[in-house]
């Protein structure tokens, strides 16, 4: 097994090593740690059917359910599977593209996954990458005054902020009206667990406040967070070939899916999550 590293503050590719097959607890821990440290990890030339894949991901911690019960993969309830073929509720097209910005998977729960981890089955000609940025980096070059000013602020999370519901997925809209209000508090600034570093975190549609701030001024202060924060050197396209698994560690990371291809083409990941704690 080989661990390259792709750029100076983000993503390592993994060659040479197949996760069908049982894994030493050398290579095993070898995998986690460069997930860790690298943010977004691409282990190539995977041959997975989605009890295979379920199978690699649990070596990175219990799994947990998708909260979107919809699309799963037969006979495999912890592999969702992302398509542009969806049908809503309705019968229609599923509305995909709105998840085209930063974020971070889950957060209106209160344990989020520590890793979320793709697989490609099927892929258009060109197009459809995922970006991850490291975002770390992102709080570390960030001047120490606006520094001091996000840390130990808190989001308030919910399925979909108040701010979002007019342009969202009709059926994330209805399934937040039946939690009643309920929100989940984290950090916007959280700590890795493993390492101590801090990163800022959050899912912006799913932000309902940040302290201090109604659900509007939270829409935009976090566009500008983001347009501040983010430099293109702690970003990393991926762009995606047949067999890849993407592992993202998400205590240290946001990302984003890619919808500039040809939509008539397919194209399909799998998706599994990791179970992470409470995030501090
Ligand atoms: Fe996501």
């Amino acid at each position: 097994m080989r661990i390259t590293k792709l750029k100076e503050q983000i993503g390592a590719e993994v060659t040479g090593i197949d996760l069908r097959e049982p894994v030493s607890e050398a290579d095993r821990s070898a995998l986690y740690d460069a997930a860790v440290e690298h943010v977004a990890l691409v282990i190539r030339d995977q041959k997975f059917e989605a009890s295979d894949y379920r199978r690699a991901a649990e070596m990175f911690g219990e799994l947990m359910e998708d909260q979107n019960r919809m699309y799963l993969a037969p006979g495999e309830p912890m592999v969702s599977v992302l398509s542009n073929r969806h049908k809503a509720s309705d019968g229609g097209p599923a509305k995909v593209a709105k998840n085209a910005s930063w974020h971070t998977d889950h957060t209106n729960q209160e344990l989020p996954p520590k890793f979320t981890c793709l697989y490609a089955v099927e892929l258009p000609d060109q197009g459809g990458g995922t970006s991850v940025v490291n975002m770390r980096a992102a709080y570390e070059a960030l001047p120490e005054d606006m520094r001091d000013r996000i840390t130990g602020l808190k989001t308030e999370n919910t399925l979909i902020s108040s701010a979002r519901a007019a342009t969202g997925n009709p059926d994330v809209v209805k399934a937040r009206e039946a939690l009643n209000g309920k929100l989940v508090t984290h950090p916007l600034v959280r700590t890795h667990p493993d390492k101590g570093t801090k990163a800022i975190w959050f899912h912006q549609n799913k932000t309902e406040t940040v302290t201090g701030m109604d659900p509007h001024e939270t829409q935009a202060f976090l566009t500008e967070l983001l347009e501040t924060a983010i430099k293109p050197e702690m970003t990393y396209l991926h762009e995606w070939r047949l067999g890849d698994m993407l592992l993202i560690d998400n205590r240290s990371a946001m990302h984003k899916a890619g919808f500039d291809f040809d939509h008539s083409q397919h194209r399909m990941l799998y998706r599994v999550l990791v179970r992470g704690d409470r995030p501090f």
